[in-house]
Formats: C-alpha cells, structure tokens, sequence
C-alpha cells in the first residue's frame, strides 16, 4: 500500500490481535451491558459479540485494542473505507452549518442533484432523496404506480428489499421473521441463479429464455393483468451474491419494454462502485426506468436515492415523494463527497481489478478445498459457497458458521450468513491487504474442512 494514501497503515500490523481471546475481555463486558436492553441483533453479531471502538480506512478496532482486516464495509455501506476524511469533513461542516432544511432546495443538494445527473447511466434525470434503503424502495414502488396507473409488482425468488410492509412484500419472506402476510398484488417469480440453474439448455448452459417465457405466461394467467412493475435486483446481496447470467438482465429489459411495464431495479446494495459500476446493471448496458441507490451512496451516512427516467420524473409530483430527513444538508454532503472521491481516486477501476484478482484466488481455493460449491465476484462484491457435496449442492451450514467464526477469531471482520460466504471489502482496499483477507478465509475454510468436511 503506498505510504502517501490517506489510509496507510503498516500492513504488518493488519490484522493485529493483542487479547488472548477474540472477542476479547472488554468486548465481551461492553456486548453484555448493552444487550441487557438492545434486543434483536443478527446472527452475525451473536455469533461474534465484538464490540467495535473506531475504523480507519480498510481496518476496524475493537474495544481491547485489536485490530481487524474489515472485509464487510459494516453491511456494504463504508465502500470507501471507514471515515474517508473527505466525506467526513462534508458531514462535519454541514453539521455545523445547517443540519435540516425539509425538501427546500439548498446550494448543496443542487451540485448533488447534477452530479448525479452528470454520472448516471441514459436519461435517469429526476431524484427524489430518503434516509434508508427500504424508504428508498417504498417510494420507488409508489412512483412506478403513479407512472403507470396500475398496482401490481413483480418480484423474484430471494430477493431482499428491506422491511417495511410494501418493502417486505416484494422480497423473499419467512413467515416467523417478517410476517405472514405479502400485501394484495405483490408477485413473485423465480430468477436464473447461475449455480443453481431451473431451467438449462442441452449443454448444459442455462436456459434465460425459459425463464422470460414463464414470466410472459405468469403475467397473463396469475396477475389481474395490472403489474406496474417487475423489480429486480441486479445481483443478489443478501441472497449470497448470487450472480444472473449475462444475457439476462438485457432480455428482461427488453421483456419489460415490450409489455409496456417499468424496469426497477434496487441497487442500494450494489451501486456507488461496489461492483465496479456507479450502477451494477451498467454491466450488461441496462438502463432501468425507476433504480434505488443506497448504502455507499453517503459511504455511512444515511442518505438514499430514487432516481427515474425522464419520462416518468413528473410522477415524483403525485407520491408526496418527500420526508423528514430525506435530502437534509449532511446527507447531500456526504453523498455528493462520496461521489466525488469515486471519481478522483479512480475507485470503480481499482473494484473492478479486486474482483479479477479475488476470483483468480478464490478459483484457486475452490481447486484445494472440496467443500467450496461455486465461487463467484463482480468487483468487490464477492461470494463462496459452502456445500456438503459438489453434485447435489447442498447448502453446507454449520460450516458456514465455523468459517466465518474462526476467520474473525484470525483478524477478519465480515458478514457471511448460512453457507454463503460473503464479501464486502471496501472499495479503496489494494491487492496485497485483499490477498490477506483471502488468506485468513482459505485458511478457516481449510481448518473447518478437515474438521467436519
Ligand atoms: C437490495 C436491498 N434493498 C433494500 C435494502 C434495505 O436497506 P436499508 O437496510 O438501508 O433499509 C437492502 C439492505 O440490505 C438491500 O440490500
């Protein structure tokens, strides 16, 4: 890592553990306190109760003074590295200045608003702003029925969008987790996995076609022939960074078009750079007509986006699109520094690189470790998954769970769930600290394998 970046550390001290046990003693104290009243913690953090005290560029430190190699970005969202200064001095300064404004306009939210302009992909000209992803997905489901006067929506098999009611309705449910009940209207269909195809050709490749023809038949025969929508996910986050096939966001693009329905696509997980992409979907040449931006957008600050095509930008008009926090001065600042800095340091190259040298690596461990089913990344947006047996596929859990613990036990902060690995390393990382990070899984991987495998 060169010495003049703003996030150098000496490489030899990440990841530096100094307790005997990880989490360590003060860790466990602080955890246990605070859990005494906050309740409902993922299963990540129960599985590994740290307690975190500071970040800095690509490493975390906790409450003994340990510090990890951060592989999780918090959940995707500090794409540029924990308190990038640029971005932290424009909250700063707006915190000081003027903290909320309602939806009036303000010098700062105008250069975010053309800033955006300028870099979004075709004619995705009109923005409305929100303080959570899934907000961000309400309204973009609001917005696409007011543009189209009909209220279905299209969804697809373990997508996830957030939780709220219309958020949660569109995504993959589990009745003891979310609530029984998908709002009247909401649709789901299945969507090619390419590790886990449905529908595949005679050689074996798999068969998009099929599943657009499924689709064509869903909508005749099992909607009231009034779908506003078909909303996707480009690559699925939660789901495992599960990968579509390249042909197959472009024919559903097509598909949507053809039939008179909007595209919308939620990148809140997947744009701003982690890909590689200021928009995953830029990938495959997809411009959607409604997208949702989030996460890194603000790289930590709560800020999130609606952006819409020009056709249908005067529908904002008819939603009440705006809210309390929505669009507040802090959160254009830090989204407008975020994008910048994507710009200045070349941040899209650097994660489209990462993820060429993070396949190489993993293919490579995928050759060592017979437990490791399918590897898979589009820049820093990566995944492993774990199965019993290459040829049934089956999910592989518990060692999962074992890897993901014993790598964080060796300096690596990260987010795996179930037997999918996943990676989120921010954006700003170089070669040599991702080579690490790798390492310290290749070998949990190794350990767990020879244990239970
Ligand atoms: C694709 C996608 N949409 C929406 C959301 C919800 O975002 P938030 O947690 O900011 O409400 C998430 C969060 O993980 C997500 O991954």
């Amino acid at each position: 890592m060169s010495k003049q970046a703003w996030h150098y550390v000496d490489p030899a001290t990440v990841p530096h553990l100094v307790t005997k046990e990880i989490p360590g003693p003060k860790s466990r104290e602080w955890h246990a306190r605070c859990t005494k009243h906050f309740k409902g913690l993922s299963e990540q953090v129960k599985l590994f109760p740290v307690s975190f005290e500071s970040g800095f560029g690509c490493t975390l430190t906790d409450v003994d003074g340990n510090r990890y190699l951060d592989f999780s970005s918090g959940i995707y969202v500090t794409t540029l590295g924990h308190c990038h200064p640029k971005v932290s001095e424009a909250v700063a300064t707006y915190a000081k200045k003027l903290m909320n404004a309602h939806d009036f306009t303000t010098p700062i939210k105008t250069l975010l608003m053309e800033k955006l302009a300028e870099v979004l992909p075709g004619d995705l000209k009109g923005f409305q702003l929100y303080d959570c992803g899934t907000a961000a997905v309400e309204a973009g489901i609001r917005v696409c029925r007011a543009a189209t006067k009909k209220h279905e929506m299209v969804s697809c098999f373990y997508d996830y969008h957030g939780k709220t009611y219309g958020a949660v309705s569109l995504g993959h449910i589990r009745s003891s987790v979310y609530g029984a009940v998908r709002a009247p209207g909401m649709h789901m269909v299945p969507r090619p996995d390419s590790y886990h195809p449905m529908w595949t050709k005679p050689d074996g490749t798999i068969d998009t076609d099929q599943y657009l023809a499924f689709y064509a038949q869903y909508l005749d025969k099992a909607t009231v022939g009034s779908v506003a929508a078909f909303c996707i996910e480009p690559i699925q986050g939660w789901g495992g960074s599960v990968m579509p096939p390249d042909d197959f966001l472009p024919k559903l693009r097509k598909f949507c078009t053809d039939r008179g329905i909007l595209m919308m696509v939620d990148e809140v997980l997947t744009s701003w750079g982690r890909t590689g992409k200021w928009l995953c979907c830029e990938h495959w040449g997809v411009t959607p007509d409604v997208v949702t931006l989030g996460k890194g957008f603000g790289n930590g600050f709560p800020v999130t986006c609606v952006a819409v095509r020009e056709p249908f930008m005067e529908s904002f008009e008819s939603i009440s699109a705006s809210s309390s926090y929505g669009g507040n001065p802090m959160a254009c600042a830090a989204a407008l520094a975020s994008t910048e800095v994507i710009i200045e340091e070349k941040l899209l190259e650097n994660a489209q690189h990462l993820g060429e040298v993070a396949l190489k690596r993993m293919e490579r461990m995928k050759q060592e470790h017979r437990i490791i089913g399918d590897v898979r990344a589009k820049g820093c947006l990566m995944g492993i998954e774990l199965v019993k047996d290459r040829t049934t596929k089956e999910p592989f859990n518990e060692a999962g769970k074992r890897v993901y613990q014993k790598a964080f036990q060796k300096g690596l902060a990260w987010i795996p769930a179930g037997h999918i690995l996943r990676m989120s390393p921010p954006i700003i990382m170089d070669e040599d600290m991702l080579l690490k990070g790798l390492d310290i899984i290749d070998e949990a991987i190794g350990e767990t394998q020879k244990e239970i495998g």
